[in-house]
């Protein structure tokens, strides 16, 4: 049993040690192994997860949930708490953090503002896990992403990954980035221009000896990846819609663009997808999205345990 977790919010990529990463994979492939053999787990039983969700989700929420019931566990919910919460009373996370404590044993939020997690948790007294501030940080997405390219491709190490699409506002672009870049990958970063990767993120990249290109060419950048990384733009972060609907269409990742990728290929999206990737593609051997998503129940479900100390 591991005590790293036990009590920590898990509120960004940066605060993820390379200990930890392998403690989560490790823990989430025992829970995956003993629900594939038909197998129940216990070790939740009598905790509760509360859920606090004020910017839409379908994985991230129902994958935390079916995680903690895998565990025998309970979850309490608000659901669109941006119109159902106090929030429209004007109650504060810090105040939500202090309520949280007397309910449940651990909280997942999801907010349009980044830093919203760290408000909440600056006032719970419970871990709190963010499931996704705004442009900001997606942190168990990218802990599942990373146990999705190990299973898929064997290994995290020096990988040639590409990822496209709005690198700006994608904050589950973002996780990853900073994530694997722990394993000393070589990036492509591909999207329009105005859309480009957050230069404090390409920059502490660099300066950590990872080679990055940056450009606006999807089919250089595939014909050369082990895996590539799709995400869509992300529609509620543009203030211009006109801006949103010129660049919406730029990517289509389609059969034929995966015919001209590398041999082999592992292609991955956060979801949910909006156009940029074509269900001609999911068919294909390395259309790993799906896989992708079911990763993130034995993700979630190690990630639980270990900050509540329950595994
Ligand atoms: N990947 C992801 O965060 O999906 P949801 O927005 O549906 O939770």
């Amino acid at each position: 049993m591991s005590t790293v977790l036990r009590d920590k919010d898990i509120l960004h990529v940066k605060d993820i040690k390379l200990e930890h990463i392998s403690l989560v994979m490790d823990t989430a492939a025992r829970y995956e192994s003993v629900l594939q053999s038909g197998g129940h787990l216990t070790n939740m039983v009598g905790k509760i997860l509360a859920t606090l969700f004020y910017e839409p989700s379908t994985q991230t929420r129902l994958s935390f949930e079916t995680a903690m019931l895998r565990m025998g566990g309970q979850v309490v919910s608000v659901a669109d708490a941006q119109v159902s919460s106090s929030a429209v009373k004007g109650e504060t996370l810090y105040d939500v953090g202090k309520l949280l404590q007397g309910y449940a044993d651990v909280a997942v939020i999801r907010h349009r503002h980044e830093g919203s997690a760290q408000e909440l948790a600056n006032g719970a007294g419970i871990p709190i896990i963010n499931g996704g501030d705004g442009a900001g940080q997606h942190p168990t997405q990218s802990l599942m992403d990373v146990y999705t390219i190990q299973k898929e491709c064997g290994r995290l190490n020096n990988l040639n990954v590409t990822i496209a699409g709005d690198l700006k506002n994608g904050r589950a672009a973002h996780s990853l980035a900073w994530l694997l870049g722990k394993f000393g990958p070589r990036f492509h970063f591909v999207s329009p221009e105005e859309l480009r990767m957050p230069v404090e993120i390409t920059e502490a990249l660099r300066g950590e000896g990872i080679e990055i290109v940056e450009s606006s060419d999807l089919i250089a950048a595939v014909a050369k990846s082990d895996v590539l990384y799709m995400n869509r733009v992300q529609k509620e972060r543009f203030t211009q819609p006109e801006d949103y609907e010129r660049l919406k269409s730029v990517y289509q990742v389609d059969a034929a663009l995966i015919d001209q990728a590398r041999h082999g290929m592992t292609i991955m999206h956060p979801l949910p997808r909006a156009g940029e990737l074509s269900r001609d593609v999911d068919e294909m051997e390395g259309a790993a999205y799906f896989r992708q998503a079911y990763n993130g129940v034995p993700i979630r479900m190690a990630l639980l345990a270990l900050v509540t100390g329950n595994e």
